[in-house]
């Protein structure tokens, strides 16, 4: 299965730190797929740690792309993390995805910049002759915010967005995690905290979507 975090142009969604906490909770090789990708840097932060070295695969072109995607089967998991722009290795990663997830925040600026990546899941699923679908994941939303009415109405307006039922607040615990290199479900630290608790949600739910 492969697992793709990609979407907005805007910088600092969360698709880096969303991909790494999917990973790991599972147990899933790590493909960087973004020019200024920061997954090097995470990998470097662990290196003296006590956390397991990561499992991460930096390919550069096509051909290292897709004989890395192709390394993933139906129970193993590979998490691709893209960057918020428009390449031909991150059309080949969105094209080959068992499931698109784009995290986004709760702005109107971060709404427009994720209808830009809507246009070019269209162009792809007229290229590939096959519906894609972009899972919008709500992250970094202030712990206080009920009303969704944005995010219900683009995943309902636009025909390649569906929106994930868990949502990921602004906890500085990501943040205190990251700077080890660490996702918040490695440490034990954050074991009975809410961050952990809404990781392994969207883990749960993620599970239910690709039939894991
Ligand atoms: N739910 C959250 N709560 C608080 N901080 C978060 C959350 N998710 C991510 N962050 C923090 O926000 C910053 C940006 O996150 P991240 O690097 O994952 O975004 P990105 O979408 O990968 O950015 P880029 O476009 O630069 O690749 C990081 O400091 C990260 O620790
Ligand atoms: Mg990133």
């Amino acid at each position: 299965m492969i697992i793709v975090l990609g979407g907005s142009a805007k910088g600092g969604v969360g698709k880096t730190t969303t991909a790494a906490s999917i990973a790991h909770l599972l147990r899933a090789k790590l493909v960087e797929n973004d020019i200024r990708g920061q997954l090097k840097c995470i990998e470097n932060f662990r290196v003296h740690s006590e956390l397991e070295k990561l499992d991460v695969e930096y390919p550069t072109n096509k051909a290292e792309l897709i004989k890395v995607l192709e390394k993933s089967t139906e129970d193993n998991c590979i998490v691709v993390d893209c960057g918020g722009y428009d390449s031909n290795l991150i059309r080949i990663a969105l094209a080959a995805a068992d499931l698109i997830i784009a995290p986004c925040k709760n702005s109107t600026l971060e709404h427009s910049s994720l209808l830009e990546f809507h246009s070019a899941i269209a162009e792809i699923s007229t290229n590939i002759t096959r519906q894609i679908d972009v899972h919008i994941l709500r992250n970094r939303i202030h712990p206080l915010t009920t009303n969704f009415e944005d995010f219900e109405y683009i995943s309902t307006e636009f025909e390649h967005f569906k929106l994930l039922n868990s949502i990921i607040r602004h906890r500085s615990d990501f943040e205190k995690a990251m700077e080890k290199g660490a996702s918040v479900t490695e440490l034990k630290k954050y074991k009975h905290e809410k961050s952990t608790k809404e990781i392994k949600a969207l883990v749960a739910e993620i599970k239910v979507l690709i039939n894991l």
